[in-house]
């Protein structure tokens, strides 16, 4: 590979991109109003309640250290459906609000880079009980699931969108976390972009853990075709657009 490629690549992985901003200029500084937290939704848009964390029944109260020393990727997966508590509970340790400060702040459950929280969940559901199989979308402020739409094909579209990775065609639920970037650009300018990816692994390492709390698998996935997930999620592929996935299932 060409040596002054890979330099103006790795440069992304570096800090140095701070030192060339002014941050007199941002959009924070320059008191533009704070974006909304969680991307909005059309009022009389089809909503599900999802159970409160205080709530859980079934969630199993296993040992962190257990947790970890077992966490592996998994690609199989039962048939079995998940219920609406395990998504309660993936969905509040991946992405659930702790603490609400004002309209443009929200503690989550997990980091995030000046509190911006830029990533949105998406779920490609295909057998959750009591759920039709479709696109969803979490919304953290209300813990309620937004129904997208549905599409006899989801099977099909998320294998192929997934560059014929065939597990998230099998899964009963996949997560695709979407960025919105200008969350994270609002405050940090140029310098938003590498923060938005090391939330992202924050994010999918609390589902790694999660899952071993309900007998469940997941594997994070980085490669996908862009513009097929972005169409699958019926994102604009601009101002948001999908960075990451990780199918889920029983074990
Ligand atoms: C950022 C990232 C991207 C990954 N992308 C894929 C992927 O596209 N397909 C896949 O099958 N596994 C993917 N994996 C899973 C890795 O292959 C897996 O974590 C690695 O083999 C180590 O295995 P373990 O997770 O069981 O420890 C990804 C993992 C990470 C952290």
């Amino acid at each position: 590979m060409k040596k002054p490629l890979l330099d103006q690549y790795r440069y992304f992985l570096k800090d140095s991109v701070r030192l060339t901003i002014d941050f007199s200029r941002t959009d924070q500084s320059r008191r533009i109003p704070a974006p909304p937290i969680e991307k909005p939704f059309l009022p009389d848009s089809k909503c599900v309640d999802l159970i409160k964390n205080k709530k859980f029944q079934k969630i199993n109260d296993i040992n962190l250290k257990y947790a970890i020393e077992n966490r592996k990727s998994h690609r199989h997966f039962k048939s079995e459906p998940l219920t609406i508590e395990d998504l309660s509970f993936l969905l509040w340790a991946t992405q659930g609000i702790r603490k609400t400060v004002d309209a443009g702040t929200a503690y989550r459950t997990v980091p995030s880079a000046g509190c911006r929280h830029a990533l949105e969940t998406y779920l490609c559901i295909l057998n959750v009980s009591g759920l039709e199989p479709g696109i969803y979308r979490y919304l953290p402020v209300e813990h309620q699931l937004i129904f997208v739409y549905s599409d006899p094909y989801l099977s099909e579209n998320i294998v192929d969108a997934a560059l014929g990775q065939p597990f998230p065609g099998k899964a009963p639920v996949t997560f695709i976390w979407t960025a919105i970037p200008y969350r994270m650009e609002w405050r940090y300018d140029i310098a938003a972009h590498k923060v938005i990816l090391l939330d992202a692994g924050h994010v999918c390492q609390n589902l790694y853990l999660a899952v071993e709390s309900i007998g469940a698998g997941t594997c994070a996935i980085a490669a996908y075709h862009q513009d097929m997930m972005d169409q699958l999620l019926q994102v604009d592929g601009e101002e948001e657009f999908a960075i990451y996935l990780a199918p889920v299932g029983k074990i």
